[in-house]
């Protein structure tokens, strides 16, 4: 498992799969790419051209990705000489045990298979897998090109060097691993953010907020917070001097009694607010949102990484 990685297999080319791979290319690695749709080529070249000033941005090789870019004709071809696979196919179990079947068989014995699953894990679709020691999860969040986070969860069968060899990797891609140490599905990412878009879906049904509001709360508090401290520190913080200890026992306690919705799933009350959120973006093309959230989301990693780069200047 410490084999060097010179080739990753992309399986799996939609939203997720495209921004690996710009991302595996501008760090310089041959990327095959191996996905059904009709329009792989168009798409890929697509993703390179959006991505390539962000990875440029972020100090990388962004010229000539195309280079590095190939197009399997199919999965057998994508992982044959492959270092590191991975997938980005569509969120279902058997979909996900049926090609684990066929990369443990195609992929070189060396080769760490992961997954990009949100939610599923892999104990779920490895179960019957003769070689499930290679096999984890890297969940990136979107877009994985950009936002530095992979959670690494390893399956019950999945070896301590596997674990390792995900970590040097994404390491070696400019990411952040975070190894978590049991399964549970959603892992702790998507829980987080579950718990939250459930709330909010209950303060727009309740009729308190509509989306766009919503939405302008979170950007200017939590989330410009959450992009320097976490929950644990930023509360820690907030305790003032005394710290966690304080805040936990002082407004903790009203929080703790403060009870949070639940949302209702009937489809009449889940069309309301897709019909909100619609009225709130939907005029705006695609394109230009995702555009403007990028945009962004680099101004923040920038300005993130510039503010440590000097506090480690001045400590040295
Ligand atoms: N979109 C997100 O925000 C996000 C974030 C993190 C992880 N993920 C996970 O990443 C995975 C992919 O999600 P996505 O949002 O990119 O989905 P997507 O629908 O955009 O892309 C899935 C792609 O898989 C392709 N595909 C279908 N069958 C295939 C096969 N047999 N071989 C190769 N490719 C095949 C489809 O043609 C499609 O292009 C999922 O497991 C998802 O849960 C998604």
């Amino acid at each position: 498992m410490t084999h060097p990685v010179h080739t990753a297999a992309v399986i799996g080319a939609g939203t997720i799969g495209l921004s690996w791979t710009a991302l595996f290319a501008a760090h310089g690695l041959t990327v095959r790419v191996s996905d059904p749709r009709p329009d792989l080529k168009e798409a890929v070249a697509g993703a390179l051209a959006e991505f390539g000033p962000h990875l440029a941005a972020q100090g990388l090789r962004a010229e000539a990705l195309a280079d590095r870019v190939l197009l399997a004709a199919d999965i057998t071809e994508a992982v044959r000489d492959a270092d590191i696979v991975q997938e980005n196919g569509p969120e279902r179990v058997e979909f996900k045990k049926e090609l684990f079947t066929h990369l443990v068989r195609e992929a070189p014995g060396h080769a760490l298979l992961l997954s990009s699953s949100s939610a599923i894990p892999a104990t779920a679709f490895t179960t019957e897998l003769e070689d499930a020691g290679r096999v984890l999860i890297g969940h990136p969040f979107n877009p994985p090109h950009l936002l530095p986070l992979v959670e690494i969860v390893p399956g019950e069968r999945t070896t301590a060097e596997a674990v390792q060899a995900a970590v040097d990797f994404y390491t070696a891609v400019g990411r952040a691993p975070v190894v978590e140490r049991r399964e549970i599905p959603g892992f702790v990412g998507n829980r987080l953010q579950n718990a939250l878009s459930r709330e909010a879906v209950y303060l727009v049904q309740q009729g308190v907020v509509t989306p766009d509001d919503l939405d302008t709360v979170v950007t200017h508090s939590l989330g410009i917070r959450w992009a320097t401290v976490g929950p644990f520190l930023a509360s820690h913080l907030g305790g003032g001097p005394g710290g966690y200890r304080h805040m936990s026992a002082h407004i903790g306690q009203s929080m703790r009694q403060l009870a949070l919705g639940q949302p209702s799933h009937d489809p009449q009350d889940r069309e309301r607010v897709v019909q909100a959120v619609e009225k709130a973006y939907a005029s705006t093309p695609y394109t230009d949102l995702a555009e403007a959230r990028d945009r962004k989301q680099l101004a923040v990693l920038t300005a993130v990484e510039d503010t440590r780069h000097n506090q480690h200047q001045k400590e040295t």
